[in-house]
């Protein structure tokens, strides 16, 4: 069985709370529930963190043995350098996702650290954006 983990960063576990205008009133935890439904043949782990040295830390522990990893890593998407590096270095592969369409947002949501370092990019389809992800690595 595949094992995939989804990784969400910074604001992220206020899901269903914050700007539900952006990001919509489902909480991830719900959200996962599904998900988990939909893709029976495959282990999904998930693991959220708001702090920066904490994701670096989880993408440097599963790299090496799990299968693919959905990275959301929220506002450290643009800035961040160091997450960019962890993905350098591990073997397994990384599907960068946002919920938004970042491309019509504020310019600065518009550069991504982590898009060269990720197999594909997936923005904009709410909640979805990580089910089509999941669909690619459980297929790649
Ligand atoms: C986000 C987009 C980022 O620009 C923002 O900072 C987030 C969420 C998204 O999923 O749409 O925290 O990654």
């Amino acid at each position: 069985m595949k094992k995939i983990i989804i990784i969400n960063g910074a604001n992220l576990n206020l899901l269903g709370k914050r700007e539900p205008e952006i990001y919509g009133s489902q909480t991830f935890e719900d959200y996962l529930e599904i998900l988990k439904q939909s893709f029976p043949n495959i282990q999904i782990f998930y693991y959220q963190s708001n702090i920066e040295g904490e994701l670096i830390n989880k993408i440097q522990e599963i790299g090496f043995s799990f299968d693919g990893i959905i990275l959301n890593a929220g506002a450290y998407t643009h800035t961040s350098l160091a997450i960019a590096d962890a993905l350098s270095a591990i073997k397994t592969p990384a599907v960068e996702v946002h919920i938004s369409n970042v491309y019509k947002r504020e310019s600065f949501r518009h550069h991504s650290y982590l898009s060269r370092v990720c197999v594909g990019v997936i923005a904009g389809f709410g909640m979805e954006s990580y089910r089509l992800a999941l669909q690619y690595l459980s297929e790649n």
